[in-house]
């Protein structure tokens, strides 16, 4: 079958309807950018055809240029062309806006002469979040039509507004339910008034002053965010520039950026976010179980923030407690949660009552008889797991969910206290539960494929980033986390201190440290998991029994006193580290910041590489994923294994092989995985696609 024209154009009433079909979001690919090329020059010769309306098919508008296409050789037309073959049209062109116009989808709408959304139409520059800025005129169209300032804020932002919010921002000139027929009837009405001046020609973009102002304000907010500084260098084109002028400022700033490896890295967290959420090897036609009721057992930090995430998708949810008095510390502590969104103002007191409206409170596990997903986050202890899974298999309902919110239990082991082992799953939120975005769901051997798609499915409505793992030790995030830890620990022994080691994680993107996080989760959490499997620890241990347990005793690695909130090196910390070196016999020596980076970073991508060869994470791209929402990772690098590829396989083979011989640590020895794709000259992204395909 002949593939069908992803542009066509029709002409209705003396209207040429130009129709962009490009599922799954009508992204703007070569074939679209030559088929408006073409649209638009066709309907300017077409003496029938008074003006013209852009629109499209399916739930979006236009969803921007296709992000694929960024890190290849670009086809011509380019998409700044296509949109001025539109602008230039003597005839009014107008935008029918049905769904999603972002990006380059804005950027065209802004190269029509007026433009109809529908109400629940969605418009914004995304670019930024790609490392990007707008480069096919948005930077110079938007100022032009709404004023400098509001455009800065728009691109800086890179988060779409709705209808109405564009409306008022006068970005669109009609919000309409029907928007095509809408659009047709201002393009005649436009016909009839004369074509308007086209946004390019326009001049006025407000105030300089307070363009400087708003900028240097961004700028010092994103400092570390060169896409931020190019948006505000484009932007400030338009007022001493003309159009053309400022097109160019705009498109070289644009080159430069898609080129930069932060841009590649940034493109490759898109695409891996919704990889993520393809399941590998499920059965054709596995559906979702429908979920219309959640229960959630255990109120404490976890349990209370789970409870939260099912309210604020409108589901509604039972948390579980075992006597009033806890059930109401929960409650108030979800409640306290809500009071102080509505205090910062992210949340409307009607949103709040209706969130809190859907959260019930009961004592005693039979309330999750109602329910199609149970949560459990009690203690951390098997047999207590154990003994709520055997009596949930009582009480749920046929067909519901049962998953665990386990860390580290071996999720194969609570299936089994059931007999129903083919609903049972690990549901891995991270804290704060409401606010953090990962999501581990954990496959267990008897999981049945379609709780497993249930509970994915359930991920993203509850509007987080789902991500498959494999049973084992810590799943894929806390699994690698424990080689930084160790490592961590490791370099304090050996020389450094808490803060060199947290300066060169902060150097490198992630806002916290090993040591700042251990103060703010409390010291004893792992103190507690290394007393149950009988690890050691020596410095963490000595800083435990000396009741430094972080920020709730003032007092961990750093030392609190002052805000309670602001550690600054203690001596006291520098001794005890001190005294477990001479203790080990360790002739402490000084540790460049790139050793501290690599000794922290190489063993967790080493671990990474085994989690992918026995199967627990199913692509690279979902570890990175898992460490990119749920542990801080910067984005700007891509994730822990894109991290890998950039640096090149061969030398993070080669670093490995000399921290084992340095350390006599055999499991610092490279990843039969690592080594061989570093022999063959591959890399994890190639194995991905390899997958893929
Ligand atoms: N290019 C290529 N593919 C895209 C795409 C794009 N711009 N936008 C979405 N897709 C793909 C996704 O990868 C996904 O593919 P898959 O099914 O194979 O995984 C599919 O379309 C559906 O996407 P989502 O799962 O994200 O669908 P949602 O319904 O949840 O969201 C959306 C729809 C809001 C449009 C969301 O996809 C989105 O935000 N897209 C990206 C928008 C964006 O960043 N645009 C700017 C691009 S850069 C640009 O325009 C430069 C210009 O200035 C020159
Ligand atoms: P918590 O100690 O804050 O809360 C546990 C709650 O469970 C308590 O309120 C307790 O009263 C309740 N509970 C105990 N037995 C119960 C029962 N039979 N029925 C109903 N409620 C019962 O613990 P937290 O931190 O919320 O952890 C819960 C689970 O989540 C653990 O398995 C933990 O490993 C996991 N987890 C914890 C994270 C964290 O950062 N705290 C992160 C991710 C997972």
């Amino acid at each position: 079958m002949a593939q069908q024209e992803p542009v066509t154009s029709t002409v209705e009433d003396g209207v040429a309807v130009i129709r962009i079909a490009n599922p799954p979001v009508n992204a703007l690919s070569a074939a679209v950018r030559g088929g408006l090329l073409r649209a638009a020059q066709a309907a300017g010769a077409d003496p029938a055809v008074r003006a013209v309306v852009v629109a499209a098919e399916g739930r979006t508008f236009i969803a921007g240029a296709d992000i694929s296409e960024l890190g290849k050789p670009p086809v011509p037309p380019s998409l700044p062309e296509a949109i001025a073959a539109l602008e230039s049209l003597l005839k009014p062109v107008v935008a029918a806006i049905n769904g999603a116009a972002l990006g380059g989808g804005l950027e065209v709408a802004l190269g029509c002469h007026a433009r109809v959304a529908a109400p629940a139409a969605k418009l914004g520059l995304p670019e930024v979040k790609l490392g990007i800025l707008p480069g096919a005129g948005g930077t110079q169209r938007l100022p032009r039509l709404i004023g400098a300032v509001p455009a800065l804020k728009l691109m800086v932002a890179g988060d779409p507004v709705g209808a109405t919010e564009a409306k008022s921002l006068r970005i669109v000139d009609e919000v309409a339910d029907d928007v095509l027929s809408a659009a047709k009837a201002l393009a005649l009405r436009l016909a009839d008034k004369g074509r308007p001046t086209p946004t390019s020609a326009r001049q006025d973009t407000g105030e300089r002053d307070a363009f400087e102002a708003a900028a240097a304000a961004m700028l010092k907010k994103g400092a570390d965010n060169p896409s931020i500084a190019a948006c505000v260098d484009a932007v400030r084109a338009t007022f001493d520039k003309p159009f053309d002028e400022g097109m160019s400022v705009e498109r070289a700033h644009f080159l430069r950026l898609r080129d930069d490896p932060r841009s590649k890295a940034l493109r490759h967290v898109f695409f891996a976010e919704r990889a993520a959420a393809r399941i590998p090897g499920l059965p054709k036609g596995t559906r979702p179980r429908p979920v219309a009721k959640a229960a959630v057992i255990g109120g404490g930090t976890m349990g209370g923030g789970i409870a939260m995430s099912f309210a604020n998708a409108g589901i509604p949810v039972t948390l579980i407690e075992t006597s009033e008095e806890n059930l109401q510390r929960g409650l108030e502590r979800v409640a306290g949660n809500y009071a102080t969104s509505v205090k910062r103002g992210s949340l409307t007191e009607e949103a709040r009552d209706k969130r809190m409206g859907l959260i019930e409170g009961k004592v005693g596990l039979e309330a999750a008889a109602g329910a199609d997903v149970v949560v459990e986050a009690v203690f951390e202890e098997m047999g207590l797991k154990k003994e709520i899974f055997g009596k949930l298999q009582e009480i749920a309902k046929p067909g519901a969910v049962l998953a665990t919110n386990t860390s580290y239990l071996d999720v194969d082991e609570i299936a089994a206290s059931t007999a129903r082992p083919g609903d049972v799953l690990g549901m891995h939120f991270f804290s704060p539960a409401n606010v953090m975005k990962l999501l581990e769901v954990v496959r267990g051997k008897e999981t049945s494929p379609d709780a497993l798609a249930t509970a994915v499915e359930l991920g993203r409505k509850l509007a987080k980033v789902p991500v498959v793992s494999g049973v084992c030790y810590g799943f894929i995030g806390n699994r690698m986390l424990a080689r930084r830890t160790a490592q961590a620990e490791r370099l304090l022994i050996e020389g450094a201190m808490p803060e060199e080691v947290d300066a060169a994680l902060n150097a490198f993107g992630f806002r916290m440290g090993p040591f700042a996080m251990s103060d703010l989760a409390g010291l004893d959490i792992g103190w507690r998991i290394r007393q149950a499997t009988g690890k050691k620890a020596p410095v963490a241990d000595a800083l435990v029994e000396a009741g430094r347990l972080g920020q709730k005793t003032k007092r961990g690695y750093y030392d609190y006193s002052g805000d309670g909130r602001t550690g600054t090196p203690d001596p006291e910390v520098r001794a005890v580290i001190e005294r477990v070196s001479a203790e080990q016999g360790v002739t402490r020596r000084a540790i460049p910041q790139d050793e501290i980076l690599e000794r922290l970073l190489f063993p967790m991508i080493n671990e990474g590489a085994r989690i992918l060869e026995e199967g627990i994470a199913a692509r690279a791209g979902d570890i990175d994923t898992v460490w990119l929402n749920g542990y801080g990772w910067p984005a700007g690098t891509g994730g822990p294994m894109f991290h890998a590829d950039s640096i090149g396989l061969p030398r993070i083979v080669a670093r490995l092989r000399d921290f084992a011989a340095a350390s006599g640590d055999e499991s610092l020895q490279p990843a039969a995985l690592l080594v061989r794709l570093a022999e063959e000259g591959g890399s994890f992204a190639a194995l991905d696609e390899k997958a893929a395909a």
